[in-house]
This record gives structure tokens, sequence and C-alpha cells, in this order.
């Protein structure tokens, strides 16, 4: 077997291997945030591409061409390829099996309820349910960020369930979107990665993202392309979440400093950002880090660490958690403080005060509310006895199915009407550039929390707003 050697520009194969398809035929398991947004964009490539999911409901939405999550602009590319017959949905893997040529694994790998480790038995379950179909020669490609060695135990099972003389072969390429930008990250990504272990493997990788490459020679641009072993492939997901949780913890662990000392954490991020060795980018102080990703993923990481002996290597991302958890506390006190009630060992009592809410997704651009930092502070205002009115422009439907005890108001003008407190808790345009003139006529008290240090704040506190940001002074 021809193992291929990490590489880091040309996404060209070895020559010596014949070319297995040109364009082949795509399935992509698991059609939530990721494998939708896979399955759509590829058949806007050309390919034509089956989305497999054992959620039918989802299946049907699909089918019938409307995405169930909100990302922008997808909508439109799902009907397009819908109508143009390159795009199909199933809840049929023998169909599935029949069809493709390499099939993507897009499923979930959540928190393990028992542990900080991922949860593989949606992995499992996929490979499982695929496998004993499959009647000729086949890519299974995992995409779902995974603990180290999870390739090499997918092989095993592929091994165990593999029909008698049929060739299944697996390879791992773990994906790097961003929800709210995961149309333009997967047509034309900063980076690909390929964990294969055969000639074979890579070259069909490269054939199942011709599409683009081509897009990148029409815009006068390259796709780097990574080609490693399985474990590097698994450890860049983990690494490049670590990285990124590490960045916004160390800002807010530097917001902490800044609130013992008087000190202004904006300026302090602006500051040091302009370091390109440091960066602007995920410096930005405010309630943490959030969503179906980074809070887990750190935890995944920690766990297989451990279990394969290098626990020390990534202690501290236990404390990067932490810090993550405790701004979410903060907004508490900064509640208390601002609603002038103690904040005993139980927390504050904030009983009798209507507290308005403006965001509940982890997030803007996403309706996602996953593990989100503004639908866990609100959860603990609700908690100390406040009366919470919670609205966001799109995570409205999910939050109500994750929180359906909290009150929930119809517009931001609504929550904010008789409220004593407001706490913009996820950036969104709209509550950026929300009028605190307009606010302050509806509102009970002008108090209002920046979770996110992304109100205009002397505008707010010309208005008449007691303004708290995250790691800065308060207004003179
Ligand atoms: N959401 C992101 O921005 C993002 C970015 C990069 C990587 N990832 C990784 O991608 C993976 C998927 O994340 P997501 O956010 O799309 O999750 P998701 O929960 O939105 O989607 C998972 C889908 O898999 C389906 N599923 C579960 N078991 C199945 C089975 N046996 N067969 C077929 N379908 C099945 C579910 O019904 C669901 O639709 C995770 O490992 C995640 O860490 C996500």
């Amino acid at each position: 077997m021809n193992l291929p050697q990490a590489s880091s520009a040309s996404p060209a194969a070895p020559a010596t291997v014949p070319t297995p398809l040109v364009r082949p035929r795509l399935t992509f398991i698991g059609t939530g945030y990721l494998g939708a947004t896979y399955a759509i964009c590829f058949a806007e490539l050309g390919y034509e591409v089956l989305g497999v999911d054992v959620d039918a409901q989802k299946i049907a939405s699909l089918a019938s061409g409307r995405v169930p999550i909100h990302e922008p602009g997808l909508d439109e590319i799902l009907r397009r390829n819908v109508a143009a017959g390159r795009l199909r949905f199933t809840t049929d893997y023998a169909e599935a099996a029949e069809f493709g040529d390499v099939h993507f694994i897009c499923v979930g790998t959540p928190q393990r309820a028992d542990g900080l480790g991922a949860d593989l038995t949606y992995v499992e379950a996929a490979v499982t349910s695929l496998v004993p179909h499959l009647s000729r020669k086949a890519l299974i490609v995992g995409k779902s960020t995974v603990p180290v060695g999870t390739a090499a135990w997918v092989e095993q099972l592929v091994g165990k369930h593999v029909p008698t003389g049929v060739e299944v072969e697996v390879a791992w390429s773990p994906e790097f979107l961003q929800e709210g930008f995961a149309v333009e990250d997967v047509l034309r990504p900063n980076r690909l990665v390929f964990g294969v272990r055969s000639a074979w493997a890579h070259q069909m990788l490269l054939a199942a993202h011709k599409g683009v490459f081509d897009l990148a020679t029409t815009e006068d641009r390259e796709v780097p392309v990574v080609i490693s072993d399985f474990a590097t492939a698994e450890l860049v997901k983990h690494a490049a979440n670590a990285f990124l949780a590490t960045k916004i913890s160390f800002i807010n662990a530097m917001a902490e400093i800044c609130e013992a000392s008087g000190a202004d954490v904006s300026q302090l991020a602006r500051a040091i950002g302009y370091d390109d060795r440091i960066g602007k980018k995920f410096l930005r102080a405010g309630v943490g880090f959030g969503g179906a990703c980074l809070p887990k993923d750190i935890r995944a990481f920690q766990a297989r660490a451990q279990e394969i002996g290098a626990g020390e290597a990534l202690r501290f991302l236990h404390e990067v958690d932490l810090i993550n958890q405790r701004r979410r506390t903060r907004v508490v006190q900064l509640a208390a403080d601002l609603l002038d009630r103690p904040y005993g060992p139980a927390g504050p009592d904030l009983t009798g005060f209507r507290i308005a809410v403006l965001g509940a997704t982890f997030k803007p651009a996403t309706d996602d509310v996953r593990d989100s930092p503004a639908l866990a502070i609100t959860r603990k205002l609700a908690r100390h006895g406040a009366q919470v009115a919670l609205y966001d422009p799109k995570g409205m439907a999910n939050a109500q199915r994750e929180q359906p005890d909290l009150e929930y108001a119809d517009s931001m003008v609504d929550a904010v009407t008789d409220a004593d407190l407001v706490c913009v808790l996820t950036a969104w345009e709209e509550f950026r550039y929300a009028d605190p003139k307009a606010l302050a006529g509806v509102a009970r008290g002008l108090r209002v929390i920046d979770g996110l240090n992304c109100l205009d704040q002397p505008l707010w506190t010309a208005a008449g707003w007691e303004y708290r940001g995250m790691g800065r002074p308060n207004p003179a």
C-alpha cells in the first residue's frame, strides 16, 4: 500500500494510480448543520448527491426544498439543485449504498452523557447501517469531529460488517465550516485535510472535491490540501478548536483582570490585536464560547488525551473551560449589581424584576442554541427568581424546544417593554444597532448589560441607560 506523505499545497494525486472516477456520486450521511450544507453545496458544484438521515421529518423537509436550519443562502441553492435533479434525500441505507461511490459521515458526536468524551454511537450506527448494503468498492469518509483513533476503529467496524468480496476503504477529512458562513466555507474552503491510508483513497477524495478545485481555478485561487495519516487528520480539528477556545478564554481571563483593576479589556484587545502574531480575530471579551463544537470538542480532546496517557498536555483546557463558564456567572453578578441585590452564597434573589434577554443563539446568523451562553445565562437569571422575557431573531423555535418554561417575546420591543434590565447576549445586528432612545421609552428601568461589548456605549449612556460591559469600567 502506497501511503501518501504530508503535503501542503498541490492537490495533485500520485501519477502511478489510475483515476478511479472523475465525478464520483456522493452521499452525505447525517443532514444536520454540517451534512445538509455539504449535500446542498456539492450538488451546486455539479455532483450527483444523496443526503441520508434517520430523521424522516428532516429528510421530507429537505426533499421539499426547505432547509430545516437557518443558514444564510442555503434555501435558494437547495431549491435550485433539487429542481435540477442533482440532489435527492432518503432515509434508506440500501438506496444510499447503491447510489454512492464516496460516503461522507456527517452525524453528530455530542458529549457523552456519562463523561467528557465524545459519544460515537451515531458514527457507529451510520457505518454499521451502510456497510452491509455495499456491493461495490466504495470510500467512507469521516467528516464528523472525532477523538484520535476513531478512523482506525471505523476501519475495524467496516471489516466486521462488509459483505464478502466487497472492498471498502476509510478516510478522514475534518470539517472547519462556521455556521452563518457555511455556504462560503464549503464552496471556498481555506484548506482541506485528507487523512488517508492508500493512494486510491487519496485520489477518490481529490475526485470528490474536483468541483471545489475547479471553482478555485476559475476564481484564480488555490485551495491548500494537507494529506496526512488518520491520527493527524483527526487531531487537526481538535487542535484547531482547542486553539480558538483558548484564544477566547485568554481575552476573557484578561477581562477578569481588567474588572479587578479598573482597566478596559476592549482597549487592551485592540492594542494587542494590532500585533500580527496575536491578531484581532476571536479577541472580543464577552459571555464566552458556546455552540455544538468548541465546548464539547475541548472536553472530548481532554478525555481522549487522558485515555492515551497524555492527559497532562491538555490540562490547560480545563482552565479554558472554567474561564468560559465563569463569564456566564459574571452576567448574573452584573445583574445583581445593577438591580442592587446582594450576591450571597446561593447567588442573588432577583424576584420581582423583569429582565429582557436579547439573544438565544450561540452567535448571530444561526438558529443554533446548542450550549449557547445566552440561553444558559437566561436559565440562571430565571433560576434566581427573575421574570425573563427572551427574544431572538432566528433562534426562538429551537430555544422554545430546549427551554419551554421560559417566557418568549414576539419582538425586541416586546421583550424590553416594562423591563427593569436589558441583557444583550447575542450580537445580532438588530440589537447592536437598536435605538437606545426608543427602547428607553418602553423600558421600566434603564439598565443594560452588554454581554458582547457590542453596543455603542456612549450612545446608550447618553440615552440615559446605566451601562455594564464585560471587562470594562463603569462609565462615569
Ligand atoms: N455544526 C458545525 O458548525 C460543525 C462544524 C464542523 C464540524 N462539525 C461536526 O460535524 C458533526 C455534525 O455536526 P452537526 O452540527 O451537523 O450536527 P447535527 O446534530 O446538526 O446533525 C447530525 C445529523 O445526523 C443525523 N443522524 C444521527 N444518527 C444518524 C444515523 N445513524 N444515520 C443517519 N443520520 C443520523 C441526525 O438526525 C442529524 O440530522 C459533529 O461531529 C460536529 O462536531 C460541525
